[in-house]
């Protein structure tokens, strides 16, 4: 089992400070609270609001875990109910994955889909994004997908990706972006705050605070040039930020030093 670390079973179950805001202004209590309601419609509402597109983007992330050896560990953090685990293991079979999440509404959707797809090689758990209960270096990489603009602490979310990674491995981040251009950065913005929300309540009551809050907190969230910035401050290496779809979508690699 990939090494977890003496307060595994304490983080496994708890918090983060509560005086924490994200980008978008919630606290990680009312981060989980929100995830914990749309956990139900979530995979439905992603797939049908990104237009399919969301494959695409957690599917270009695992490329880059292609060359790992079999039986190396990937940490997904901010799981959700696993998509970015289940990409890496079609991309790389071999591949060994933890999946955490500290909203256990979210994750429990994990194991069931596992068991529905037939995929095993994934374990699934609780665990906050800013005390990973894993050990220093014990993965071979680690990836977070439309997971860090929801922490309470972008700096520390990001720290402890690396902490968790071996030197040399990969920290994976997917996250969306504002997208700039006089036309497509605001009729994108209207959708995503008009269009989007109002769809996500029709389908699902309970996800219409949860689509309001995602144009307001990805305006706040920082852009590529910032997160390219703060994951070298952290001390990765070779720190790549590459657009997809128009630049609404971002995926950030980086490696760990040797
Ligand atoms: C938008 S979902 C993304 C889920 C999945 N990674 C995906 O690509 O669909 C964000 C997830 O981050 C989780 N999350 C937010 N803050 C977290 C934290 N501090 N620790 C662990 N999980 C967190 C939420 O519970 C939620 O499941």
């Amino acid at each position: 089992m990939i090494g977890m670390s003496t307060a595994a079973s304490s983080s496994l179950t708890s918090s983060a400070a509560p005086e924490l805001r994200n980008a978008g202004g919630k606290s990680p209590a009312e981060v989980r609270e929100m995830f914990g309601r749309v956990a139900r419609r979530y995979d439905f509402l992603n797939h049908l609001l990104s237009l399919g597109l969301d494959f695409t983007w957690r599917r270009r992330l695992a490329r880059e875990l292609e060359g790992l050896e079999s039986g190396a560990w990937l940490a997904d953090i901010c799981t959700g109910t696993g998509d970015v685990a289940f990409a890496a293991k079609k991309r790389v079979p071999g591949l060994r994955v933890l999946a955490l999440d500290f909203t256990p509404e979210m994750v429990a959707y994990g194991p069931r889909k596992a068991a529905r797809k037939g995929v095993g090689g994934i374990v699934f758990g609780i665990g906050d994004a800013l005390r990973l209960p894993l050990s220093d270096a014990s993965a071979a990489a680690s990836s977070v997908s439309f997971g860090i603009r929801n922490v309470g602490d972008l700096e520390r979310g990001l720290r402890e990706l690396a902490r968790v990674v071996r030197p040399g491995g990969k920290v994976l981040v997917l996250e969306f972006t504002k997208p700039c251009g006089r036309m497509f950065g605001p009729l994108y913005m209207g959708y995503l705050k008009y269009v989007l929300p109002v769809v996500a309540k029709l389908i699902a009551f309970a996800a219409g605070d949860a689509y309001r809050y995602l144009p307001s907190s990805i305006q706040a969230f920082a852009g590529p040039e910032e997160m390219k910035q703060r994951m070298e401050a952290i001390g990765l290496k070779d720190v790549q930020a590459v657009p997809l779809t128009f630049g609404t979508v971002h995926l950030y690699v980086g490696s760990k030093a040797n």
